[in-house]
């Protein structure tokens, strides 16, 4: 089978281009390395190119034969996404339409979707269900949403089989220390905590301990890149015999402060790790937690990283030993 991974060169693309690399799959990636790394494509066959050129892509479809494609290229900074809606909605929204209208034209008709909490906006409930309203907040989360709808009425009209996961906090990196999480800059706030230790990045900030919220700060749900991955080749498999298109919301169901990542953080390097309080960052809803129930019944998912500073061990050794 060959699946065609576009943004395969990024954080979580590269780990599901592992994974199926392992699991037998022919992998084509195909990626703009904007944020992308092509140290990080170590298995299948990178074609560097430009979801925006359809001539690229009529090419690339040409010359293969996809029996389904994974979709993680995408610009995705809550912040940045504020203060540049048109590229968001450029890359996330027109790249995606070009894609499935490449996949259309050669009859590809299976689609896996990284789609994110994002989505949902301000949560109205303790845990966020796939029947929670989807009312985003910010420009990121409506790109990934229109998308969901684009699939919705692909699914109706043409047949398009589809499966959107939504992520929360996506974390962690694969044990074996290969690949791993590498933005620049870095925003996120488990790599910013372990290069605040290694004196590769800036002072480490907290962003507001005002919140409603036990200690004060953000609740996030941290799930493994792996165990994403893992549904991603669940996801895969289960359109073998579904149609239509499905979504799913991908967590390990349990929250995280910041000061609890921190002091996680600090047991898993043996360290104290400084860090100041600072404003709240725009944009940031006090808690983010997946129920993930669905995804478990309907897809046989079950995360394998469910503690914290496992997960932190694995972006660690990644952030300790790392390559590029
Ligand atoms: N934080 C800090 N200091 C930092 C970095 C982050 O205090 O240096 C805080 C943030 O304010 C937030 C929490 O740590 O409260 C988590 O922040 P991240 O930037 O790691 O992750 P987000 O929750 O903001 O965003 C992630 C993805 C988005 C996605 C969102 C959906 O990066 O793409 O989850 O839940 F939209």
């Amino acid at each position: 089978m060959h699946v065609l991974i576009c943004g395969g060169a990024g954080y979580i693309g590269s780990h599901m281009v592992k994974l199926l690399a392992e699991q037998g799959y022919t992998v084509t990636i195909f990626d703009n390395l904007s944020t992308g790394h092509r140290e990080a494509v170590k298995w299948g066959t990178l074609v560097q190119g430009d979801l925006l050129d359809i001539v690229a892509l009529d090419a690339l479809f040409k010359s293969n034969q996809f029996d389904a494609v994974m979709h993680f290229s995408a610009k995705s900074l809550v912040g940045e996404s504020v203060e540049k809606p048109a590229l968001y909605y450029l890359n996330n929204v027109i790249g995606s339409y070009n894609l499935l209208e490449q996949m259309r034209l050669h009859d590809v008709d299976k689609f896996v979707f990284s789609s994110t909490a994002a989505t949902f906006g301000n949560p109205q409930t303790a845990t966020i269900d796939e029947g929670h309203p989807q009312v985003p907040i910010n420009p990121y989360g409506r790109t990934k949403l229109a998308v969901e709808y684009i699939l919705g009425d692909y699914a109706q009209a043409y047949g398009l089989r589809s499966v959107s996961l939504r992520y929360f906090n996506a974390a962690g990196a694969d044990p074996s220390g290969m690949i791993g999480e590498s933005h620049d800059p870095e925003t996120h706030l488990i790599p910013n905590v372990l290069k605040a230790v290694l004196g590769a990045g800036s002072n480490l900030r907290i962003f507001g301990d005002d919140y409603d919220t036990a200690d004060g700060t953000c609740i996030r749900d941290y799930i493994h890149v792996n165990d994403l991955c893992e549904a991603h080749l669940l996801a895969l498999k289960y359109m073998d015999k579904q149609d239509g298109a499905q979504a799913y919301n991908l967590g390990n169901g349990k929250g995280f402060s910041v000061l609890e990542v921190l002091n996680a953080a600090m047991s898993v390097v043996g360290k104290k790790i400084p860090y100041e309080i600072v404003e709240r960052r725009p944009g940031d809803p006090a808690t983010l937690v997946a129920n993930s129930q669905l995804v478990t019944e309907q897809l046989n998912w079950k995360p394998v990283f469910t503690q914290i500073d496992e997960i932190i061990s694995t972006a660690w050794n990644w952030h300790n030993n790392s390559t590029f």
